[in-house]
């Protein structure tokens, strides 16, 4: 918060605090008779006392304001203004930061550490690494990283770029890009539907590459996904053959990959996330298709 609006605040604390004051001694009746007085004001026979506060509530209220002016001069807690207790609400957060950070340092050590693949087994170390994942890959992959249209599943044994811990790696640290061309200007209407039934086939009934669309396929796509579809890590061309979908498999959306194209983007992090995080995370990923570890 920029010191203009801590003046500001307190400014308006002040001022308040001074006009409650002044009313209060400005309305401040003091009578020494015991006698009743009123107001003058008459409503159907009703008239309206005016008696003097009552002293408790009267000391109650100038117990407050003494409070008020006390707490403002030991913690305002505003920006720039520590106050005389020097306590603020930034100081604060930033304090149990710091101790939260040492805390963790340690922990993290002992992980950097640890190998992949043995950290994976680690119980303590996954619910962390869950959290992390949470915090910074759910909103993409889903909470269980069940992934969703476009966004991998992490959790199953289909791998665009590799499931090995180094291409886990790979893939959070300099993020991925997936690059599929568009081939409508290559294939007219009859040549798309051809192909997106051929394609359907790989998975269902087995394609027969001796067809024109199979030859096709040779030509166009096998450079990336492979004479038989099954895909190409080097590319993070997906396998075709598996029934597993990224943008689903359905007739309608397989043409709309081969004839628009389709471009993923799995961002990196290297910049994001500090070393020990991304190699908790690269564990987290790791076990979460080996669930029998
Ligand atoms: C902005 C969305 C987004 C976020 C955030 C994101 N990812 Fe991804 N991720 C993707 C997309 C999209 C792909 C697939 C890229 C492609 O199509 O080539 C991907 C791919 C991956 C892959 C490769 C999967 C494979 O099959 O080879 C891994 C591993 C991965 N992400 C892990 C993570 C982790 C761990 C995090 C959190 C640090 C994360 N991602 C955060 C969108 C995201
Ligand atoms: C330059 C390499 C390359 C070529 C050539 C290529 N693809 Fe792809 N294809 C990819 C990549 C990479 C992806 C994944 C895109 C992503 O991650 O967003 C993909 C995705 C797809 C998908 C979507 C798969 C899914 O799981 O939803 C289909 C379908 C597909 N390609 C079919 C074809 C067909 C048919 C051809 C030939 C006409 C072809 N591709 C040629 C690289 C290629």
């Amino acid at each position: 918060m920029s010191s203009f609006w801590s003046i500001w605040i307190i400014a308006l604390t002040v001022i308040s605090l001074v006009l409650i004051t002044w009313l209060l001694f400005s309305n401040r009746k003091i009578t020494g008779s015991k006698e009743t007085q009123t107001t003058g004001h008459v409503y159907d026979g009703i008239e309206e006392y005016d008696n003097p506060l009552p002293s408790w509530w009267f000391k109650m209220f100038v117990v407050s304001i003494v409070f008020a002016v006390a707490y403002l001069i030991a913690f305002p807690g505003l920006g720039n203004f520590p106050g005389l207790l020097n306590w603020t609400s930034v100081g604060k957060w930033e304090k149990e930061v710091a101790e939260a950070e040492q805390a963790t340092a340690e922990l993290y050590k002992g992980f950097m550490a640890t190998e992949v693949t043995s950290l994976a087994s680690d119980r303590n170390a996954m619910r962390l690494g869950k959290r992390i994942f949470a915090n910074n890959c759910a909103i993409c992959h889903g909470i269980n990283a069940e992934g969703s249209y476009g966004f991998p599943n992490l959790s199953d044994h289909d791998w665009l770029y590799g499931g090995d811990a180094e291409q886990i790696r790979a893939s959070i640290n300099q993020g991925r890009s997936g690059v599929m061309p568009a081939w409508k200007n290559m294939l007219d209407n009859n040549g798309l539907e051809a192909m997106t039934q051929y394609v359907k086939n790989l998975s269902s009934t087995g394609a027969d590459s001796t067809t024109p669309a199979g030859k096709q396929f040779a030509m166009l796509c096998a450079a990336c996904h492979g004479p038989d579809g099954s895909g190409n890590q080097m590319m993070g061309a997906p396998n075709l053959a598996d029934n597993i979908w990224l943008y689903g498999g359905d007739a309608g959306q397989i043409k709309q990959s081969i004839a628009n194209g389709r471009n993923g983007q799995m961002p990196a992090h290297h910049d994001k996330l500090s070393e020990e995080k991304i190699h908790l995370l690269t564990a987290y990923v790791y076990q979460l298709s080996r669930p029998s570890r």
